[in-house]
């Protein structure tokens, strides 16, 4: 008896082993005849037994022989299913798994921010919820100024609203240098309360600010006219035009030539319909108000300065001449994957 139990124990064990080596159903079918077949080991075994004098033996044998049959079959459904993944039909077309992008404001920002880090700028960004001193009185606009119209502004208390432009910037950076020489490029979320084809309530700018002892509007020019060339395209020229604001003395718009006529305002001898004039209006800038130095906490003697802030939506609708700002953000795929 106990030698008929250690035989069933090394036939599970042989069957271990077995099972390990083969890897197809032909192995399997193999064992199959090996175990369970007329002659196979389970037979051989019944057949050598006293099972009459010896029930219990014959239920471990039986319990043997189910054993082997659900190992098996186990085996059998594994290797199928190897054989399945194995077949590569090449013919069958590949899938495409649809992949996305970066947003194409957030692709305009990278491409503005590289191009001021080739100049030195030092990428900034400042909050987008601000007090009335950085936002306004300390850029010296006062508090009768039109350009706090609460038309335009989102105002958040009496005294704290959503930036309606990145200028805060200017104040903030210069007390966190304060001294010169600073060179920063603050692109942020700006807020406004309107909306049309060219305008949406939330939209970016980029706030550039220069200071040092020596700097002048030839300076403004130089970075100007790199930053049109580089972004737009070599054949690009750029002017200004004089301007008021509070914050800038002097200060000016800044136009770059029309991509569409290339400055010319003429398209197939009739008037270019993006520009009209030659000229596109690209944004505010000069020389920083020697109150908005010496509310930075600067002195106007030792140093000046300039200064602009210019809009991510608006560079990226005149370079990419899209129809409808609200577009950009929309969540309609079709437009946006095309960028
Ligand atoms: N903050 C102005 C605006 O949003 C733009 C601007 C004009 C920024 C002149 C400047 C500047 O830094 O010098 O309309």
């Amino acid at each position: 008896m106990v030698a008929k139990v250690t035989e069933i124990e090394q036939i599970r064990h042989e069957l271990d082993n077995d099972l390990k080596k083969s890897g197809s159903s032909a192995d399997v079918d193999k064992l199959r005849s090996k175990y369970l077949g007329k002659q196979g080991v389970v037979n051989l075994l019944f057949r050598s037994l006293p099972v009459k004098t010896n029930p219990h033996l014959g239920q471990a044998i039986n319990e043997l022989k189910n054993l082997i049959k659900d190992r098996l079959s186990a085996k059998l459904t594994e290797t199928l299913s190897h054989a399945e993944q194995d077949i590569l039909d090449v013919t069958v077309p590949g899938q495409i798994i649809p992949q996305g992008s970066l947003h194409l404001v957030t692709q305009a920002i990278e491409d503005i921010e590289n191009i001021f880090l080739k100049l030195g700028f030092a990428r900034r960004r400042y909050p987008e919820v601000e007090t009335d001193w950085y936002y306004a009185e300390g850029l010296n606009i006062p508090k009768d100024h039109p350009a706090r119209d609460d038309q335009e502004t989102f105002y958040v208390t009496d005294n704290t609203v959503l930036t309606a432009h990145t200028s805060n910037g200017q104040l903030r950076e210069m007390e966190l240098k304060k001294t010169p020489p600073i060179k920063m490029i603050n692109i942020g979320k700006t807020y406004r309360r309107q909306t049309d084809a060219t305008h949406t309530p939330m939209f970016h700018q980029f706030e550039g600010l220069v200071i040092e002892k020596g700097i002048n509007i030839t300076h403004l020019l130089g970075v100007t006219e790199y930053f049109a060339k580089s972004y737009f395209g070599q054949e690009r020229q750029t002017r200004l035009r004089p301007h008021h604001f509070q914050f800038t003395e002097p200060s000016f718009e800044i136009d770059i030539t029309c991509g569409v006529c290339q400055g010319t305002g003429m398209v197939h001898k009739l008037p270019c319909k993006v520009c009209k004039s030659g000229w596109l209006e690209l944004g505010g800038a000069g020389m920083v108000h020697p109150n908005v130095l010496r509310n930075g906490g600067l002195n106007p003697e030792n140093c000046s300065g300039f200064a602009f802030g210019w809009g991510v939506e608006r560079v990226l609708m005149m370079k990419s001449n899209l129809p409808d700002l609200r577009l950009v953000y929309s969540d309609d795929i079709r437009f946006l994957k095309q960028f």
